[in-house]
């Protein structure tokens, strides 16, 4: 080998190995803790929370039904009952509020858990329920 390339390689090699050492260096337990850390900040008791916090703490019936109910509620896939439809709702809201709210958060038949909203409280499930049973 050219005897003029050999430091060049050297150097690169080198630093190859330190940038791999730096993303291991990056495993670290408070690295990893930094990354999966949940999004949203802890409220310590005796400061008031800001009005955004609040605000966005709480998704409207509508946000959550289009982004997670609205795949198979607007069609009625596998005969999930359609939004707004008073045929399909009917005889499902004559089981009483808690019946409907329980199938909804636990699942029920094809209908899974929370509706695939896994980080949906039970409140905004309610919402989300009142939404969908308004009629159109
Ligand atoms: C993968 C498809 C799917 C998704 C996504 C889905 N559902 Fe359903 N849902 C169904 C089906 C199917 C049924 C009918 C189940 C039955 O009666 O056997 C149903 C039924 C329901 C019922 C009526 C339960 C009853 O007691 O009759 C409610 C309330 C409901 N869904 C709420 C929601 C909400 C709220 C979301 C979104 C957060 C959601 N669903 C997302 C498929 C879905």
């Amino acid at each position: 080998m050219d005897l003029f390339l050999r430091p060049w390689l050297i150097a690169i090699c080198t630093s190859l190995c330190l940038s791999t050492a730096t993303i291991v260096a990056d495993m670290s337990a408070s690295a990893i803790n930094d990354r999966i850390k949940p999004i949203g900040n802890v409220h310590i008791e005796g400061t008031t929370p800001s009005v955004a916090a609040v605000a966005t703490s709480l998704r409207t019936g509508q946000v959550i039904y289009d982004q997670y109910c609205a795949s198979c509620h607007n069609s009625g896939l596998m005969g999930a009952p359609k939004k707004g439809d008073a045929n399909d709702w009917g005889t499902r809201i004559s089981q009483g509020d808690a019946v409907l709210a329980k199938h909804a958060i636990e699942g029920f038949n094809a209908m899974p858990a929370k509706g695939t909203c896994m980080d949906c409280s039970d409140e905004e499930i309610v919402a989300v329920i009142n939404y969908m049973i308004k009629p159109n």
